[in-house]
C-alpha cells in the first residue's frame, strides 16, 4: 500500500502520517515513513531524534544515478543502497526518510529529481503487508505523473473550515492531472456543530473518518513526544481499518 497525505498547512499530515505508520507497524506491516514536507517534523513525530540527511541534497548522486555520461536519461536508476544508508529505524521498526526540497516538475518533467523519486518510490515496494507513507507538502504536483501512478492512494486532510475545502478542491484537480484515481478524506480537529456536519456531508470521496479536536495532540507537539504515545488513538485506528478495506 502506499498511501499519500496531503492537505493545507497545520491540519494535521504530519500527525495522522506519524500514528498510522505507529499502528501498521504494531500490527506487523513493514512500514517506510517519508516525510516529503521541507519542514521535515515527521522523524520527530516518530521518536527520531537524529538529525536525517535529506535525499534531495545528493544532487550529485542523482545526477549520477539518473544522467548518464552522455547526457543519456535512465529509466531505471538504481537507489537501494542510497535508500538503505539515509534510512533510520525507530522503535517500533518503522523506517524514516526525509526527501526535502525536490524540484517540482508538472506533467512531461523528465528532470532527474522526479526520476529519482520515482526510483525510491518503487524501490521499497512492496510486499503485501508493506506500507509507504508519504507525508507531503499541500502541492502535490511535485509527483508528477509518473510517480503518481505509484500512489494507491491520497488522502487529503482537512479541517472543517472553507479554507481547507477549497484546499481539498485543488488536491482533487492536482491528483486528478496527475493521474492519482484514490482519494479518501481524514476531517482532523473536527469540533461537533451543525455547520461541520453539512460540510461533511458535502464531500464527494469517501470520508476514512473523524478526528475530534484533542488537546494532548498540541501538548505532544509541545513536548516533542511521539503523539501515539500519549493521545487516543481510537478514531486512528478506525481510519486505518478504512484504508485496508479501499485499498483491498
Ligand atoms: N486532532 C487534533 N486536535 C488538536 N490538535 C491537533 C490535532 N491534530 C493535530 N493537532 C495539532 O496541530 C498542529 C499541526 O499538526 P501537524 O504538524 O500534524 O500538521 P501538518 O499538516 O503536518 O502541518 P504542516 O503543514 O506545518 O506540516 C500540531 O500542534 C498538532 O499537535
Ligand atoms: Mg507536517
Amino acid at each position: 500500500m502506499k498511501i499519500a497525505i496531503s492537505g493545507k498547512g497545520g491540519v494535521g499530515k504530519t500527525t495522522l502520517s506519524a500514528v498510522l505508520a505507529h499502528l501498521f507497524a504494531k500490527d506487523g506491516y513493514k512500514v517506510t515513513a517519508i516525510d516529503c514536507d521541507t519542514a521535515m517534523n515527521l522523524p520527530s513525530a516518530l521518536g527520531i531524534k537524529k538529525k536525517l540527511k535529506p535525499l534531495s541534497e545528493l544532487k550529485e548522486i542523482i545526477e549520477n544515478r539518473v544522467v548518464g555520461p552522455l547526457g543519456t536519461y535512465k529509466l531505471n536508476p538504481k537507489v537501494d543502497d542510497i535508500f538503505e544508508a539515509y534510512s533510520e529505524y525507530n522503535e517500533d521498526g518503522v523506517r524514516v526518510l526525509v526527501l526535502g526540497t525536490i524540484e517540482k516538475g508538472g506533467e512531461g518533467c523528465f528532470c532527474p529529481e522526479n526520476a529519482f523519486l520515482r526510483a525510491i518510490l518503487r524501490h521499497a515496494i512492496f510486499k503485501e503487508r508493506d506500507v509507504l507513507i508519504l507525508d507531503m507538502e499541500a502541492g502535490i504536483e511535485h509527483l508528477g505523473r509518473g510517480t503518481a501512478r505509484g500512489v494507491d492512494l491520497l488522502i487529503a486532510v482537512v479541517e472543517p473550515g472553507s479554507r481547507a475545502f477549497e484546499t481539498l478542491e485543488r488536491i482533487e484537480k492536482l491528483a486528478k492531472d496527475i493521474g492519482i484515481e484514490k482519494i479518501a478524506v481524514v476531517v482532523n480537529k473536527y469540533i461537533e456543530s451543525e455547520e461541520a456536519k453539512r460540510m461533511i456531508e458535502g464531500i464527494k470521496h469517501p470520508v476514512l473518518g473523524r478526528v475530534p479536536f484533542n488537546e494532548c495532540f498540541i501538548k505532544a507537539d509541545i513536548n516533542n513526544v511521539p503523539p501515539y504515545k500519549v493521545c487516543n488513538l481510537q478514531p486512528f485506528i478506525e481510519i486505518k481499518a478504512e484504508i485496508e478495506r479501499i485499498c483491498k
